[in-house]
């Protein structure tokens, strides 16, 4: 009973950052080698952290392939930072086992690995945003554990910490007291595992320009656009607004260099419209469409609409993702608020600008992902593609159980043949369709929300949808069938003759 009831979900991959959605319960536990990395479970949990003034706990799951790259990387950065003064404590939480779960809820786990820096107790708790290997685990770390904001009392302390690479903000106040520099601590110790900070009392030593200064301001450096951007309103949401928003590139870059993942991931998160160029960075006319895109995302700049460029060598998932092909690059891409997408292929730079604005005045007709529609279709589960889904589910009048899968996810091949029964139950029933849609293939309407796989919907024939969730057996699916589905009173069941193609 208890295992039928694991809606063990595989991963939707978001474009560039891949993680494992959180799951049920999984039998297997390896067996342990002595280890640098604390193992923690609910019952030896909160003394632990109670302990250690700063701990970083993992949450992972047995089956996770990202937890298991991490493993070997995570246990030398324990064994390097175990000697550290004072010592960092790494620590790794189960949270696939039944009793971790409501240290999993608590911590907000939703994806695997999911890494919390807890200081003081587990009182301050903040995402682990650093890289997964090693050195750089070590490096970041080590930041984490010292002053939230670093003094710079030098030239030489400015250029060693202000890169070329990443945001460093940079408070300079005459005297390190006051309103503005509390708050530009409070900030800082906030947001420290997302930017680096520091200050100083003189501006002469910060780079980038000639900072003239009277009162505390803020410059924040940047390795993109206008290079530094400065401030003085020191009013804690206003500050941390403008952190936000100055630390975003006018064109995000999506290629293999790790520095812009960063930008990339909060690309992916903003909740605007989406603009996303696809080349070859290598192609002859490369720097014409740079220059182009860049000019029109600074003219749409605070319009809603915020613009990436990827190079091909890295986009081949986004595109496979977008149902486009490599030989169509290059491309352009919109996915407006509502995930409807517009696409035009074989771009030239000088047709950016008029298909922009062509969207902006909503003249584009969306893009739309889809298998082709089978020819045959009589197997008893039916093949749905984005193009006969409207035909078969919303117009066809007939209560429709459609399950989305993707092809490599194991707990829909589990599910197959359980459905292959339902179907059959079914087949003389000609008001009852069981379906299946390849969601990787295929664009998923807004009405089903699929957040993993398999997910599987019921559409009733006067369109009522409501997901099933219940046990994955034959038995509870045709009664959840049985008591969703419209009456037929209208509609003479049909006999023997099995229904019609689709
Ligand atoms: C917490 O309890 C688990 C299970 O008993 C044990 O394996 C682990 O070593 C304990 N961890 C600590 C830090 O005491
Ligand atoms: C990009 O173009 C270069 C030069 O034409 C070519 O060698 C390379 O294979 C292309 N990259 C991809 C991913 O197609």
């Amino acid at each position: 009973m208890a295992i039928s009831r694991v809606w063990i979900h595989c991963a939707i991959v978001a474009l560039a950052v891949a993680a494992c959605v959180l799951p049920a319960l999984a039998e297997e536990s390896g067996s342990e080698e002595p280890s640098s990395v604390l193992t923690l479970d609910v019952a030896n949990f909160s003394e632990t952290i109670a302990k250690h003034p700063f701990i970083v706990v993992e949450f992972y799951a047995p089956w996770c392939g990202h937890c298991k790259r991490l493993a070997p990387e995570y246990e030398k950065a324990a064994t390097i930072l175990s000697k550290h003064d004072p010592p960092i404590v790494l620590a790794k939480v189960d949270a696939n086992e039944e009793i971790n779960k409501e240290l999993a809820t608590k911590y907000e786990v939703k994806g695997f690995p999911t890494l919390k820096i807890l200081r003081n107790a587990g009182t301050n708790i903040q995402d682990y945003k650093g890289p997964r290997d090693a050195d750089g685990i070590v490096e970041h770390l080590k930041k984490q554990v010292g002053p939230a904001s670093a003094e710079i009392k030098s030239s030489e302390d400015a250029s060693n910490l202000i890169g070329v690479k990443k945001v460093f903000v940079v408070g300079v106040f005459p005297e390190y007291s006051g309103e503005e520099y509390m708050n530009f601590m409070a900030v800082a110790e906030k947001l420290r595992s997302d930017y680096d900070f520091g200050h100083t009392s003189d501006a002469k030593f910060l780079p980038r320009g000639h900072l003239n200064i009277y009162k505390p301001t803020v410059r924040l450096f940047k390795p993109f656009d206008e290079l530094f951007v400065d401030t003085q309103d020191f009013d804690i949401d206003a500050f941390q607004t403008f952190i936000e928003s100055s630390s975003v590139p006018i064109v995000t870059t999506f290629n293999k260099d790790p520095n812009n993942h960063q930008y990339i991931t909060k690309f992916f998160n903003n909740a605007h419209a989406k603009a996303m160029l696809f080349l070859n960075f290598s192609i002859e006319n490369i720097d014409s469409f740079k220059s182009k895109y860049q000019e029109i995302a600074e003219h749409y700049k605070g319009k809603g609409i915020s613009f990436l460029v990827g190079d091909l060598d890295a986009s081949q998932g986004a595109l496979q993702y977008f149902g486009l092909e490599a030989e169509q690059t290059p491309l352009i891409v919109i996915q407006d608020i509502n995930g409807v997408k517009f696409v035009k292929v074989h771009l030239e730079p000088d047709q950016i600008a008029t298909w922009l604005k062509e969207y902006k005045d909503g003249n584009l007709t969306p893009f739309r992902k889809s298998e082709p529609i089978p020819e045959v279709n009589d197997e008893p589960v039916k093949i749905v593609v984005a193009d006969n889904l409207k035909d078969v589910v919303f117009d066809s009048g007939k209560n429709v159980l459609l399950e989305f899968y993707a092809p490599w996810c194991g707990h829909c091949k589990k599910l197959a043949p359980i459905l292959d029964e339902v179907a059959v139950s079914f087949e003389n029933d000609a008001n009852v369709i069981i379906a299946k849609m390849d969601a990787t293939a295929n664009d998923v309407p807004n009405e089903f929300e699929v957040r993993g796989y398999p997910t599987v919907f019921f559409s009733s024939a006067s369109n009522k949808i409501v997901q099933y969730d219940g046990d994955r057996t034959a038995g509870d699916i045709i009664n959840f069938i049985q008591k969703n589905r419209d009456t037929d009173k209208d509609t003479p069941v049909q006999s023997n003759t099995g229904k019609d193609e689709l």
